[in-house]
């Protein structure tokens, strides 16, 4: 196993120290959409290293020049797109494009490690990369394995006191819990956990660290955030778009493995965890991980509903249904809907259920985590028109409207006693300059600058799969596990609001 060794880290807003990037799977969706308009944004942004190297390795037959055209036209299009929509600098593309070449190769043949090692000499040499590297695994997670076998064979992945060696894998690890113990042993045959990166871009999103900073920035929520105020907390991640391109992942993936034990539990771990002892790695993904460790293990028949759309339509146009979509098997029962109720035993949240949904071709694109109080203990106006009072609730807004909404009832100005609802409504927009960004950006350069609290830990991992597990189990017993049909632009199958039982809630509409 690799010696652990600790480097100098350079503080956040720095630039990023020397290094060499190689991105395996160079030529893929995941390169093109994201990374390269990240490196940009880094670039544009004064972070991306001075003396910087970047080495794209994967099978596709390319030269660095048409290499550097796909990146180009990559960047380009990022940058026209409506979500991000920003000028152009040419300046900053062009500097990212001079620092990269490209490396034809299959993973599995040492020959492409012995070619990768005289490239990685090479940029030391030519672009002072000082010997420090990140590798990126942009692939499907069977390669992770392989290739950081073949680092570690051809000696890639030695740390030395002067320079690092960090390798980031991407979302999921494993398909279950004992895939992602498999693989994870695996990786510690050649890493030390802190040379480990676990990438989930969820994290690099600023309104989701805004959540630990709402939290425990603030001297009026903490005193709230407990069993004897709050009623249930909803998490939701919604999303327009269908299965899209992907299917030959995501058929096997699903809703529930795709975003359930990375992104969403990570949501559930940063609202339901308790304060770290500071803003330190290990000391934050202690506190995940705990609270992770006390979510009880699902019901795979009574907490979770499962759904799949069928056809519909949003905004008068036709949507196909998922069994019709390119790659997708006639009669395929995977699930592109889920929804679950979970409950976590610790003295701050016992009682307190906590319901998660998260969906393709929805009505619309919406994360966000509602934390609904309790109502208050008897009603001073029932013998007035105000009826029930409606409980006060906390909306923290994810994307794409960033923001806060705290809700609360007001008289309505008049005779009578009436109440109304009102909102106090931040907006990022209103006051930050909001930087376009993917969320990868930080991630990156936080690997960069060797800042692991952003990335999952082995333990919160296996904390996630656990928790899902015995759904794993029915899914692999029970071909005809229920499955709910949704159409395709709505609010996700009615099915879901039986989670919340007779407790008089429902799920808070989706836009
Ligand atoms: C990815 C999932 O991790 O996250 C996708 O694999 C999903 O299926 C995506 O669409 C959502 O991320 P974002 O940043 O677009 O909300």
């Amino acid at each position: 196993m690799a010696q652990d060794i600790e480097h100098v880290k350079t503080p956040h807003g720095e630039r990023a120290p020397a290094c060499t990037l190689v991105i395996f799977g160079a030529a893929g969706d995941l390169t093109k959409r994201l990374l390269m308009p990240a490196l940009y944004n880094l670039a544009r942004t004064g972070l991306l290293p001075l003396n910087f190297a970047l080495i794209g390795v994967d099978r596709a037959d390319m030269t660095d020049d048409s290499f550097r055209a796909h990146v180009a036209q990559a960047v380009t299009a990022f940058a026209s797109d409506k979500h991000y929509a920003q000028t152009l600098q040419t300046e900053h593309l062009d500097r990212l494009l001079g620092s990269m070449s490209y490396l034809s190769a299959d993973f599995s043949d040492p020959q492409a490690y012995a070619q990768l090692t005289a490239r990685l000499q090479q940029a030391d040499k030519e672009k002072h990369a000082d010997a420090n590297v990140m590798f990126y695994l942009a692939v499907g997670s069977r390669f992770f394995a392989g290739i950081v076998d073949q680092l570690g064979a051809a000696g890639l992945v030695q740390e030395t006191e002067q320079a690092w060696r960090r390798v980031v894998v991407e979302k999921p690890f494993g398909h279950d819990l004992a895939s992602a113990r498999e693989l994870n042993k695996q990786l510690r045959n050649n890493l030390h956990e802190t040379q480990i990166y676990r990438m989930d871009h969820f994290l690099g999103k600023e309104t989701v660290q805004n959540i630990m900073l709402m939290r425990f920035a603030n001297g009026i929520f903490e005193p709230l955030w407990t069993r004897d105020h709050i009623d249930h907390v909803q998490i939701t991640v919604a999303e327009t778009v269908g299965v899209e391109q992907r299917a030959a992942f995501y058929e096997t993936t699903g809703a529930m493995r795709d975003m359930v034990p990375n992104h969403v539990f990570q949501l559930l771990a940063l609202t339901a965890m308790e304060s770290p002892a500071s803003f330190d790695a290990d000391a934050v993904r202690n506190e995940k991980t705990k609270v992770l460790d006390s979510v009880h293990v699902l019901d795979p028949l009574r907490d979770v509903v499962r759904g799949q759309y069928a056809a519909g339509a949003r905004n008068g146009e036709p949507l196909k249904a998922y069994r019709n979509e390119a790659d997708v098997s006639a009669d395929s029962r995977t699930e592109t809907y889920i929804a679950m109720k979970l409950g976590i035993d610790n003295w701050r949240w016992a009682g307190v259920p906590f319901y998660l949904r998260t969906g393709k071709a929805l009505s619309t694109r919406q994360s966000e985590i509602q934390v609904q109080f309790k109502r208050p203990p008897f009603s001073l106006f029932r013998d007035t028109a105000t009826g029930a009072l409606q409980p006060n609730t906390l909306l923290i807004k994810l994307q794409p409207d960033e923001g806060a909404m705290l809700t609360f009832g007001a008289k309505i100005p008049g005779p009578r006693i009436e109440i109304g609802q009102v909102h106090m409504d931040f907006h990022y927009k209103d006051y930050f300059q909001n930087a376009p960004s993917t969320g990868y950006e930080t991630l990156i350069y936080d690997c960069m600058i060797g800042d692991a609290t952003l990335f999952q830990r082995s333990d919160s991992v296996m904390a996630g799969w656990q928790i899902v597990q015995p759904l794993q189990d029915l899914l692999a017993q029970r071909k005809d596990a229920p499955l709910s049909f949704y159409a395709a632009g709505s609010q996700g199958p009615e099915e879901a609001q039986q989670l919340f039982g007779d407790s008089g809630n429902r799920w808070r509409s989706l836009a």
